[in-house]
């Protein structure tokens, strides 16, 4: 079964942006983790990041037509996109939204996520490790002919 991992801005900068926040892992081992430990729960896992918001938005929409389930960090357009939360809001699959950091001890603007009440379930402050949790759950929760 298919499952998108989709990182929003930023985020391909994983390993060297404020290590402190984010951890020493840099997105190409996130990207390999993800699709080492999808192998092992039986999941074909796609891992994209981009920069680009209209990209992101047209991902999602892939996702939806295709009935996907999608594990986001939508990194700073969490907390603003309205654009990516209607996007995200047309999956028919379950959506995890996820976080490297606990947003919650940081920034008052990042308190607020306009994603969280239409995701399944939101993992963070765990790092890197949140997206393998995820896709744990998706592997034991969503059936595999579900799209
Ligand atoms: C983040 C938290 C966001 O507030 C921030 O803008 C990011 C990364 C996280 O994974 O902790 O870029 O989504």
């Amino acid at each position: 079964r298919k499952v998108l991992v989709l990182n929003g801005p930023n985020l391909g900068r994983l390993g060297m942006r404020e290590p402190e926040v984010y951890g020493s892992t840099t997105h190409q081992e996130l990207a390999e983790r993800c699709t080492e430990a999808g192998s092992r729960l039986g999941l074909d896992v796609e891992v994209r990041q981009t920069d680009h918001e209209g990209e992101l938005v047209g991902w999602l929409h892939e996702a939806a037509d295709a009935g996907w389930p999608v594990v986001l960090n939508a990194a700073a357009w969490t907390h603003y996109s309205i654009a990516v939360r209607d996007a995200a809001a047309q999956l028919p699959a379950p959506l995890i939204e996820v976080h490297i950091s606990n947003v919650h001890k940081r920034e008052p603007f990042r308190q607020h996520s306009v994603l969280s009440d239409i995701a399944r379930g939101v993992i963070l402050g765990l790092g890197v490790d949140g997206y393998l949790l995820a896709l744990r759950w998706l592997a034991d929760h969503v059936a595999d002919n579900a799209g």
